[in-house]
């Protein structure tokens, strides 16, 4: 293994060919409850794992909780309660649960807490201090608790006509002085090698707006990094020094290599790792800049990619607890369900951008692309199955040319959706199956089965209408499955496809395009409203 680069040359994700794709969350902070913008990053790592298990890959992917560090000990003992107990509640009345409010299947969850964790952490510091790349020096800056990070002249700013502490850009709160002596990682020593990363692998880091400022940032050179507090206990002790804990930022990074078994289980590490990172824009320097300068001096090879999404804005400003205008998932899901919560957020929002979040947008999206759009496209094909053959798919006879037409997009449509998935852009996937939703909406308007269904020599005609409109529904419930399991999954059972051809989960994805797999003589069932009208006033 080459330290410091990935293994062969960078891979197209989607290009599957059976081999490791392994894609993590951040660890979030349990100092309080998830709001929408943590649900936002773990639905897309969910939609793109389930899509790469769909592709056949080796997947895996890994969420869980950052609980060291002194935001949340201020938290706990504000509550009067001591930390572990603090984030053991959090953690199994609102993380957790999370995961199931949104539908996410993980592989694996992460507590920072756990000893897998604390043992991995302790084992790399150690490497890192044996190999000089550790050593101990005095600081003083400018600390914001909410970052738990030092913060640069850029970073800040004053009050008009306050001569106090200057504020934090990101949570509006005045800084701390802190004062430490502390262990220090070497970071100045990888800012060329960082660079000739960005430049070597320009997939590194994304989106391109993401990757500039990561550039800019390094040319200016780096300063040696803090990485160990001695002013409270709340985290990993230096396995040298017991009088200080590790750095939470410097700590948690490391929970992507801890959970897949760094320094314990070998086989397991090799088999998963690296990783892509999906991460929010306020977070990519510490996973574009500083861990793969880590795992550079761990003698580790760097991560496929990181990828900085935007923010979820409300009101025009980042949504967060802080400035209160945090929305809990559960607020969205309740009315409108998980399928629409995932579909919404991936589908409205280009990834990568921010977006504004907003009740009209989402029942809009809800009303017209899900209940009109989809779910009416589902009703209509199963009531006409039923109605004109009885509950049986036929047989089709000749395919005329706009027939053919149909089976060239969707199979087109199911292409561009994956090369779309492989450059991450979950929005332009989405946006890319919908049109199979448009074109079948628009085929049945053109080729009327019910004016089919009464004409004396209709009915082959009808059957191979039929046919293709529910074909494409078959295509349809695969490639939207990552999207939206529940129900693509009601969907499947219903035009009859789960008989004939086994779980949705096994279809392979990138056959989903291949024309004529829905054998004729299924049965179709009775289909529930997929996405049934919402007619309750939504909360402002
Ligand atoms: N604990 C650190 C991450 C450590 S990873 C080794 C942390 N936690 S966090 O809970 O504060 O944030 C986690 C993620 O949520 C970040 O990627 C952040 O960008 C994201 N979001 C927080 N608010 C957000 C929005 N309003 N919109 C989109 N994502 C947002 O940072």
């Amino acid at each position: 293994m080459i330290a410091g680069t990935s293994r062969g040359p960078p891979r197209m994700y989607g290009m599957s060919d059976g081999s490791s794709f392994y894609i993590t969350t951040p660890v979030f902070y349990v100092n309080d409850v998830p709001h929408i913008g943590h649900a936002y990053t773990e639905v897309a790592a969910d939609v793109l794992a389930r899509w790469h298990r769909q592709s056949g890959d080796d997947t895996w992917l890994l969420t869980g909780t950052d609980e060291h560090g002194q935001k949340i000990l201020r938290t706990a003992t504000a509550n009067g309660v001591l930390p572990q107990a603090w984030a053991d509640r959090l953690v199994e009345t609102a993380w957790r649960p999370l995961l199931t409010t949104i539908n996410i299947n993980n592989d694996d969850f992460i507590r920072t807490t756990d000893e897998r964790h604390k043992a991995g952490v302790q084992k790399f510091l150690r490497k890192l201090y044996d190999d000089g790349y550790v050593y101990s020096g005095e600081y003083e800056g400018f600390y914001c608790v909410g970052c738990e990070e030092y913060k640069q002249p850029d970073d800040l700013y004053y009050e008009t006509g306050d001569a106090g502490l200057p504020l934090c850009l990101i949570h509006s709160r005045p800084v701390e002085v802190l004062k430490e002596t502390n262990y220090f990682f070497r970071l100045s020593d990888f800012a060329q090698r960082l660079l000739d990363l960005y430049e070597s692998n320009p997939d590194f880091v994304q989106p391109p707006a993401v990757r500039n400022e990561i550039i800019r940032f390094v040319r200016q050179g780096l300063a040696d990094l803090s990485i160990s507090r001695s002013s409270f206990e709340w985290g990993v002790a230096i396995p040298w020094d017991n009088t200080h804990v590790v750095y939470v930022w410097f700590e948690a990074l490391l929970n992507y290599i801890t959970a897949i078994g760094y320094g314990d289980d070998e086989q397991s590490f090799e088999r998963r790792w690296p990783a892509v990172h999906l991460v929010g824009k306020d977070i990519a320097r510490f996973h574009a800049v500083i861990w793969p300068a880590m795992l550079m001096a761990g003698g580790l090879p760097v991560p496929h990619r990181v990828f900085g999404h935007g923010w979820l804005l409300v009101g025009g400003e980042k949504m967060s607890k802080s400035k209160l205008t945090g929305i809990e998932p559960s607020q969205i899901t309740d009315t409108f369900g998980s399928d629409a919560f995932r579909y919404y957020f991936l589908r409205a929002i280009s990834f990568g951008h921010d977006g504004s979040f907003s009740w009209e947008d989402l029942s809009a999206r809800y009303h017209a692309e899900l209940a009109n759009g989809f779910g009416n496209l589902a009703s209509r094909v199963l009531a006409m199955v039923t109605r004109y053959f009885d509950g049986r798919v036929r047989e089709p006879t000749t395919y005329s040319a706009a027939d053919l037409a149909v089976q060239v997009m969707v199979g087109e449509a199911a292409v561009a959706a994956n090369a779309a998935m492989g450059r991450l852009a979950i929005h332009e996937a989405i946006a890319t199956v919908w049109t199979i939703v448009d074109e079948l909406n628009g085929y049945i308007t053109v080729h009327e089965p019910w004016v089919l269904a009464k004409r004396e020599d209709g009915h082959d005609r009808l059957a191979t209408v039929l046919y293709t409109v529910i074909e494409g529904l078959r295509a349809l419930a695969v490639l939207l499955s990552p999207v939206m399991p529940i129900a693509t999954q009601k969907l499947w059972v219903a035009i009859g496809a789960e008989s004939a051809l086994g779980a949705l989960t096994k279809q392979n994805i990138l056959s989903a395009g291949e024309w004529g797999q829905l054998p004729p003589g299924a049965t179709v069932g009775v289909l529930e409203a997929l996405f049934p009208r919402i007619e309750v006033e939504v909360a402002e």
